[in-house]
């Protein structure tokens, strides 16, 4: 069964976080994470794949470390109009970012 899992994994892999390369740049969504901040775990998993796809498109990945959580506010919403993100996914990056610090 989770042989099936590879070729999915690949066809998804420039876009979506399969393998562990991500994991520096965005850090895996755990239990923790969730109960921690509030917002469910696919909430976060939508954040966290739409940070990886969309948000080092025209700069490098910037890590959710790097910039304060007032600051992140702040940026968010103008970088989702940026990568012309939905609300829903915007909220799902901020959640995730935010949530990805926390737990660092
Ligand atoms: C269409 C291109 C584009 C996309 C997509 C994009 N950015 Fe940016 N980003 C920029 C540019 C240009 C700057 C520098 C100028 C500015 O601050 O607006 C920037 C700057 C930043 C900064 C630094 C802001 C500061 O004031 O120091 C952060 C943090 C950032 N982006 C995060 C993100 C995140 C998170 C996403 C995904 C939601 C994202 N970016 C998607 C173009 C983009």
């Amino acid at each position: 069964m989770r042989t099936k899992l590879i070729p999915l994994c690949l066809v998804a892999l420039a876009a979506i976080s399969c393998g562990p390369q991500w994991d520096k740049i965005a850090p895996p969504v755990t239990p923790g994470m969730a109960a921690h901040s509030g917002t469910s775990e696919g909430t976060l998993q939508v954040g966290r794949s739409t940070y990886i796809a969309h948000c080092g498109r025209c700069h490098e990945h910037q890590l959710p470390d790097s910039v304060s959580d007032e600051d992140w506010h702040v940026v968010v919403p103008g970088m989702a109009w940026n990568a012309s993100l939905t609300k829903q996914q915007e909220k799902a990056v901020r959640e995730y970012i935010l949530a990805a610090k926390t737990h660092q």
